[in-house]
């Protein structure tokens, strides 16, 4: 009888296996990532008006790889993320490359701006991992953290596609096959991931209790812009990819961006 081979399961903690191993070395060199993290700051430029000088708020900015090319063409931008290790690593890139970026650790279901920005970005399908009521309270904190006549711009992932998202996928890497077990479930509407890394030793790496793990609530376009408009937000716009020309959000888009205003004038929002 063949002889079983048995696995040596360790768990990491979020911040060593997820953000140390695969948000920054894996990513930091990966061509595609690089090369739609440029499509997304084009997107960003065209969408939202951004001009040398403006200031924006990148929320759950992970290493920083979108807020350094932001500041690189004369953005001031600030990023905060839940995570300590991609913040230093943000930093050291920042003072390394001298790119005028500032981060800071914090939660984007709690941060408070000292001073509203021009624009306030979430981008890497990033809104949308708290509870119902946290996520329309960060709509109410983006709302105070972005001046009048300012915008915001959102991802997140929508129902109709979720199912893209599902099922195990393997991508080879130099420490072995990392795994992602993708679930959508329909009743919370909400889709989660397990990463796993299967080493040649036998080893297998799982990441432990993180902020991410009750995964991502997808929303559609109307209960976003229900939301939204609830917040104080108006003229809500989807879109459905970040390739320029914009494109009005499909059924079948793989993402799901969302580009809201605040309005100038006080009115309807003026007791928030
Ligand atoms: C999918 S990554 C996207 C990173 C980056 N925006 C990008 O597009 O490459 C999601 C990021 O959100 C961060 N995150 C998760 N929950 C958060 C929270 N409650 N507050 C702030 N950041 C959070 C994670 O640490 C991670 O860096």
């Amino acid at each position: 009888m063949p002889k079983l081979k048995k696995f040596n399961v360790v768990e990491k903690t979020w911040d060593e296996f997820w953000a140390e191993f695969w948000r920054i070395r894996l990513i930091r060199g990966d061509e595609a990532t690089a090369w739609k993290d440029q499509q997304v700051v084009e997107f960003c430029f065209e969408v939202l008006g951004l001009r040398p000088g403006m200031t924006v708020l990148d929320l759950g900015c992970g290493a920083g790889f979108q807020a350094r090319l932001l500041a690189e063409r004369g953005i001031e931008v600030h990023g905060i993320d839940i995570s300590p290790p991609l913040i230093r690593y943000a930093r050291r890139m920042a003072k390394q490359h001298r790119f005028p970026a500032t981060f800071s650790v914090g939660d984007m279901r709690t941060f408070a701006a000292e001073t509203p920005f021009d624009r306030v970005v979430i981008l890497g399908m990033s809104f949308g991992f708290g509870t119902d009521a946290e996520n329309r309270a960060t709509l109410d904190r983006l709302f105070r953290s972005v001046k009048p006549g300012g915008k915001i711009l959102l991802t997140g992932q929508h129902p109709y596609a979720a199912t893209n998202h599902t099922g195990p996928e393997w991508l080879e890497t130099d420490d072995g096959f990392l795994l992602h077990r993708g679930e959508f479930n329909p009743i919370t509407c909400r889709l989660g991931g397990w990463w796993e890394l299967v080493c040649p030793d036998g080893t297998n790496i799982i990441e432990g209790d993180n902020p991410e793990a009750d995964g991502i609530r997808c929303y559609t376009p109307p209960e976003l812009r229900g939301m939204l408009d609830q917040a104080g937000f108006v003229n809500p716009e989807f879109y459905g990819s970040w390739l320029l020309p914009p494109g009005e959000m499909q059924w079948f888009s793989s993402e799901m961006i969302t580009v809201a205003e605040k309005p100038r004038s006080k009115g309807k929002s003026a007791h928030r």
